[in-house]
């Protein structure tokens, strides 16, 4: 018998992978105001205890980088691969083959994006949530209270500022502009105590935001502006500068991080892969999913 499509019933990611924070209870009841007061959580300073894990990746960071040629520098682990290559990989096996050349996965996790019937309305409410989620990224590597956080401030991959300006571009065009909802919410306080409590974890979703969204992002941009016939190149789809340079930037500084993890971290860092696939899905449901 044909399996139903992954998409039809995968959790929320809103729901699947927030073991311990505190949200409201059902998404369906999230109200503007609710997103205010996440806002508010997102940027408010505070201090989190670093872990002795942490710390050690600190340590590791600071010696790779003063003692180490940058090539050599690259988080190998015993066989000599460089960590963001395993990450490249397990994210591979998360890609459907229609996605990505490399894409091993059978059963895709959403639709091709050529079945999907975007709407400015959904394409703004994907524009918003994404907005919330990269400015919450943003503000935790510039909070650096785990320190080394600090290596992925100002990569160039960031990505709220131009959707600000996008968004402002809909706005004089007579669009109203939605508040975040409930996936973009969600995604941003898991992410807020991930980035407490498992550092390793809360890089892997580091890597698929900032990195995904160069890749099939920009798929997904190209061709959701066709289908709606936007008359427009958005800024979240221009990066100023050699954007191929910033990724490998990236790349360099993920395999340094990583270079001072145990085998057991970089293997729960891997391990988030799917839950960072299942929520960048459900920030894009309001554009494959009528409502
Ligand atoms: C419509 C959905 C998607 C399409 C069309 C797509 C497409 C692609 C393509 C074409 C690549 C480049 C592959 C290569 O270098 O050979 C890529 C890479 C990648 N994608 Fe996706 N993708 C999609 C969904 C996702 C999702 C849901 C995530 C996770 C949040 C994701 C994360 C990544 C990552 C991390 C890379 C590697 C980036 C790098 O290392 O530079 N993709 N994707």
């Amino acid at each position: 018998m044909a399996m139903a499509p992954a998409w039809l019933s995968a959790p929320r990611a809103a729901l699947s992978h927030l073991d311990g924070v505190v949200v409201p209870a059902a998404a369906s009841r999230f109200r503007s105001e609710t997103a205010a007061r996440v806002v508010a959580v997102v940027f408010r300073p505070r201090t989190t205890v670093v872990s002795a894990a942490a710390q050690r990746s600190l340590v590791a960071v600071a010696a790779a980088t003063a003692t180490v040629p940058a090539a050599a520098a690259g988080g190998d682990d015993e066989a000599g691969t460089p960590f963001v290559e395993e990450m490249r990989a397990a994210a591979m096996r998360l890609h459907s083959r229609d996605q990505a050349r490399d894409g091993r996965n059978e059963a895709p996790m959403e639709p091709p994006i050529a079945k999907w019937q975007p709407t400015v309305d959904g394409y703004l409410r994907f524009l918003v949530d994404s907005k919330l989620v990269f400015q919450t990224l943003e503000a935790i590597v510039h909070r650096a209270a785990v320190p080394w956080y600090a290596e992925f401030r100002d990569t160039g991959l960031e990505r709220s500022e131009p959707l600000r300006k996008d968004l402002e571009w809909f706005r004089q065009q007579g669009h109203a502009i939605p508040e975040p909802s409930a996936p973009g919410i969600t995604y941003a306080s898991s992410l807020e105590e991930l980035s407490g409590k498992d550092p390793p974890a809360f890089v892997c979703h580091l890597y698929n935001v900032y990195l995904g969204h160069t890749a099939g992002g920009r798929i997904i941009g190209k061709k959701v502006g066709e289908k709606i016939n936007l008359q427009k190149e958005l800024e979240f789809y221009e990066w100023e500068g050699d954007l191929s340079q910033m990724q490998q930037n990236v790349r360099a500084k993920l395999n340094r991080v990583a270079s001072g993890w145990s085998r057991a971290e970089k293997d729960r860092c891997l391990g988030e892969m799917e839950k960072a696939f299942t929520c960048s899905i459900d920030l894009r449901r309001h554009m494959f999913m009528l409502p």
